[in-house]
């Protein structure tokens, strides 16, 4: 008899019809099994989540804060195990995936705390004489149910983005995780139903992506958060123009090593950071470096460090405490980035290291010269791969950094304020990290792009004020 992961349908486990099979990256063993939900019980979680939206909402805030709290608290006592979950369906490496727990804990922390200074703003009219007595009470009501619809490369993480900001603001949750990944999905979904939230408020269901278009098209689910790629994020806001619909999508993230990055120390820095942010989770993260724009001054030294950075990374078991890079999703992934690649080199690139497939893993590469329409430049990667490529002065990487249909994050490794404050005004992206890689993110941060990368913001009190509207109440006739 298989032991089955249940889904979570308002508050209740259940099993659904299809089978899931979940299969470890690395070594393509099976995890675990689950099953994909059936339409009676896709119709029980959206029902569900519609019936409890007003009770939701009126949830006194201490209780939703509560929920919250205990919600993080659990994450925590169970850290291990869900490091342990997560490397196993999504082939992170132990070091990442507990980054991860701990990145879900803060995201719930600041959830509870948010909500409780989420208390509405009081306006006074009588700015003209017209309106003399009057006094308008702003608060923020859910836009209504959300369906989030969660990637493989946070299993848990991305899940919380779009979980925790809800339960904040009162509002339910249909939750349907990438079916490469539904572990730490169906695991919050325990959770969730163990902290005495209204039945109803968070599902957790598995659905074939196949399928999803026709919750996409369900009108009791007002708001779509989706984070996934463009063309499916493209089709989403189309298929429902009249929907709230959040789109995190990807990027070719950037980093500029600027000439005056070299005080003592400095080009090690930039150089460890890269190798690390464009290599974590095999690369396979929306704001890994992808992108890296030396000025002429410090490239040689920078390309001499990064490529010792990155060949001094160690790749292969995720499940070894010491390995730093991990296998693709799955062989098709790896199998496409070393394409790319092939097509790289044959259009001109050079590679300084790597470009070598094993299985599912994707040896950390370093690529110079490669041509600016090559994909590897122009399109997401989501492989451990970087291209290195040397700028004249700030004027020239800027607009290099801008010349992508992307735009996530950039990091500029400087110490110049007025380089800051200038990429800061010109590059068109959500986010400009100075001294460090675009990868950075705190998670009460606004994170989201620009362009081809998506429309709204996450970050716990953006993702809050995203899933709500300003309703106003005004009073007339008060004494002043
Ligand atoms: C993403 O890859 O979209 C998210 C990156 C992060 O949360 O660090």
């Amino acid at each position: 008899m298989i032991e089955l992961t249940p889904l979570w349908v308002a508050g209740s486990p259940v099993h659904g019809d299809a089978t899931l099979e979940v299969r470890h990256p690395y070594d393509d063993h099976l995890v675990a099994t689950t099953t994909y939900a059936t339409d009676a019980q896709v119709e029980q979680a959206v029902a569900a989540a519609d019936a409890v939206r007003h009770e939701a909402a009126a949830l006194p805030i201490h209780v939703r804060a509560e929920a919250l709290a205990a919600i993080g608290r659990a994450i925590d006592e169970r850290s291990d195990e869900i490091a342990c979950l997560i490397t196993a369906e999504n082939g992170k490496p132990l070091v990442w995936a507990r980054a991860e727990v701990g990145r879900a804990v803060s995201v719930f922390r600041v959830a509870a705390e948010a909500t409780r200074t989420w208390s509405g703003e009081v306006m006074r009219l009588d700015t003209d004489k017209a309106a003399e007595g009057r006094l308008a009470y702003i608060s923020r009501v859910p836009k209504g149910p959300v369906l989030a619809i969660t990637p493989f490369n946070f299993p848990l993480n991305l899940v919380a983005h779009k979980v925790a900001p809800a339960i904040a603001v009162g509002a339910p949750v249909v939750v349907k995780p990438a079916p490469k990944t539904p572990l730490s999905a169906l695991l919050l979904g325990e959770i969730i139903a163990g902290v005495g939230l209204p039945a109803g408020m968070v599902s957790v269901i598995n659905v074939p992506d196949e399928r999803a278009p026709e919750l996409v098209a369900d009108g009791r689910l007002p708001v779509v958060s989706f984070t996934g790629s463009g063309p499916v994020g493209a089709a989403i806001a189309a298929a429902v123009p009249h929907k709230h619909v959040v789109l995190e999508l990807g990027g070719n993230a950037a980093a500029y090593v600027a000439a005056d990055f070299d005080r003592p120390g400095d080009l090690d820095w930039a150089a460890q950071r890269i190798a690390t942010f464009a290599n974590y989770q095999a690369g396979q993260s929306c704001v890994g470096v992808q992108r890296v724009y030396a000025d002429s001054d410090v490239y040689e030294s920078l390309k001499e460090r990064l490529v010792a950075a990155v060949e001094a990374l160690r790749t292969g078991d995720p499940n070894d405490e010491r390995t730093q890079v991990g296998p693709l999703i799955n062989r098709a992934a790896a199998e496409r980035v070393g394409t790319w690649v092939t097509e790289a080199v044959a259009a001109g690139a050079r590679v300084l290291t790597g470009g070598v497939r094993t299985g599912t893993t994707y040896a950390p590469t370093v690529l110079e010269d490669a041509p600016g329409d090559a994909k590897v430049v122009c399109e997401e990667i989501f492989g451990p791969v970087l291209v290195l490529q040397r700028v004249d002065g700030a004027d020239d990487a800027l607009r290099r950094i801008n010349d992508s249909k992307f735009g996530l994050q950039a990091g500029v490794f400087t110490h110049d304020i007025q380089l800051a404050f200038q990429a800061h005004r010109v590059l068109e992206v959500g986010g400009v990290i100075i001294g460090d890689v675009p990868s950075y993110r705190a998670d009460q941060m606004p994170y989201g792009g620009v362009k081809a990368s998506g429309v709204g913001r996450e970050g716990v009190r953006y993702t809050m004020a995203d899933y709500t509207y300003e309703r106003v109440m005004v009073l007339t006739g008060i004494d002043l």
